[in-house]
């Protein structure tokens, strides 16, 4: 950051004395933002140590599709506060109505079960793949992210050398376990005709974010997600839409609602407590059954936190904001602005730049058309420019994730003029890189793999 906004280096080397790299999760430390202490949030706005407020669009990856804080979601966890805590054992009336309420809503939800991140919820998804069909291998899509187990962590961001083959996003994973995930490219129906060709017998899930968002917004072609299914249900094979993101975000139901393409198993998280942790994981109730929820089921499921009564109250809450208030239309509606705005900005500065993303979603690409369909056409993205405006961006008090490919989002929260902000600092930000030729300092920001697996 410039000498005019200091970072409040005291507290951040007081983290860096106790917390690995002074942050609890990784992509926390952004190379440019190293210092940065954040000491409050509300609606669409946080604040860091030295007072300065930011106008939010990276959304903490995503959850607060409400906004920070929003007072119904807190007065709800304040409420269960209250009168219920963690017990652990039986059921809450609340993890019933939430329940209910995901089946109801999402196609494939026949029953579900609750974590308290992702993470577990796609762990979860290929362990009771792998025992109801016996089999080994598991398929993912380059630029997919979902989670960070040892069977999906590869093939996130990779360096160009790294794509078409394993780029392991972390050391100590056994190398049997990368060998038995297979990595395809997202929307090439012939990659998974084939690989079904080969390994059919031996595939026991196929997961997929039906919205690549990891990578900013990589959109299904027509008859994508229909060639999965069709391959899955043809060789016996388990598909698992990972809607984590997609999830209550896009629509109540999920992608899989707008597509309507309906998987074997649904993996839900963020959005969809509004911010407080939590996954799930859903689907076909003969699968559902398998895990020891069920005394004597054999795929083993627990978790001291999982139905947590003040994140199903979180959750509750902002079921009922979403399906009774204009959210959906609110942060659509901000979104086409904004994507409009900056279709704009980049034609008025004369800068290659395709500006997508779905609903509340939105990402600039810094490359010339056309709209990407497949990791390997984001390879074109100019990195410096990506990153170098962003961070600019972040001096003027609007806050877009300044790492590649970063999608940001649009919450109930945000405002027209909100909106109109971002769009007049994007072109000053812009505009100003330019001037300066870009950014060279990308150590850390351009890529998420290159991991040797074999240390
Ligand atoms: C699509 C997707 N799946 C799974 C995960 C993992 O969720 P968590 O970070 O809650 O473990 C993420 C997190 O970013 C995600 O984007």
């Amino acid at each position: 950051m410039t000498a005019a906004h200091p970072h409040d280096t005291e507290l951040a080397d007081r983290a860096r004395r106790v917390i690995p790299g002074g942050v609890n999760s990784g992509q926390r430390s952004i190379p440019g933002l190293a210092d940065l202490v954040i000491t409050a949030a509300d609606g669409a706005r946080f604040t860091d140590s030295t007072g300065r407020e930011y106008v939010d669009y990276h959304a903490a990856f995503g959850p607060p599709l409400l906004g920070h804080n929003d007072p119904d979601v807190t007065a709800a966890v304040a409420a269960a506060g209250r009168t219920l805590d963690l017990c652990g054992v039986g059921v809450t009336p609340g993890e019933i109505d939430l329940a209910e309420q995901l089946c109801e809503l999402v196609p494939s939800l026949e029953q579900v079960l609750l974590t308290s991140t992702g993470s577990e919820a796609t762990f979860h998804a290929l362990r009771v793949a792998r025992a109801a069909t016996g089999r080994r291998l598991v398929v993912k899509f380059q630029g997919c992210y979902h989670g960070w187990h040892d069977s999906v962590s590869l093939n996130v961001i990779s360096a160009p050398d790294r794509v078409g083959r394993h780029d392991p996003i972390s050391t100590g994973i056994l190398p049997e376990v990368l060998d038995a995930t297979l990595v395809l490219p997202f929307n090439d129906i012939e990659a998974v005709r084939a690989a079904f060709t080969e390994h059919g017998a031996d595939i026991a899930a196929v997961i997929v974010e039906p919205v690549p968002h990891n990578v900013g917004c990589l959109l299904p072609d027509t008859g994508f997600l229909q060639a999965l299914r069709d391959e899955t249900s043809r060789h016996g094979s388990v598909l698992v839409f990972d809607e984590v993101i997609t999830g209550f975000r896009h629509a109540l139901g999920g992608w899989q609602q707008l597509s309507g393409i309906t998987p074997d198993l649904t993996t839900l998280g963020k959005a969809i407590a509004n911010g407080y942790p939590v996954g799930a994981l859903g689907g076909r109730a003969d699968l559902m059954q398998l895990f020891s929820t069920t005394p004597g089921a054999p795929a083993f499921f627990a978790g001291t936190y999982n139905g947590h009564p003040a994140v199903v109250a979180a959750a509750l809450a902002t079921l009922r904001k979403l399906r009774t208030e204009p959210v959906h239309e609110h942060v659509f509606a901000l979104g086409d602005r904004i994507r409009a705005g900056l279709t704009d900005v980049f034609a008025e500065l004369n800068l290659p730049a395709v500006v997508t993303g779905y609903g509340s979603v939105f990402v600039s690409y810094l490359m010339s058309g056309p709209v990407p369909r497949t990791y390997a056409d984001l390879l074109r993205n100019d990195v410096g420019m990506f990153i170098g405006y962003r961070r600019r961006l972040a001096e003027h008090g609007v806050f877009e994730l300044p790492l590649n490919l970063k999608r940001s989002h649009v919450s109930y929260a945000h405002t027209a003029d909100d909106a109109d902000r971002l769009v007049e600092a994007t072109r000053t930000a812009v505009r100003d890189t330019l001037a300066a030729g870009g950014i060279d300092q990308l150590a850390g920001t351009s890529t998420m793999g290159g991991a040797d697996a074999h240390r």
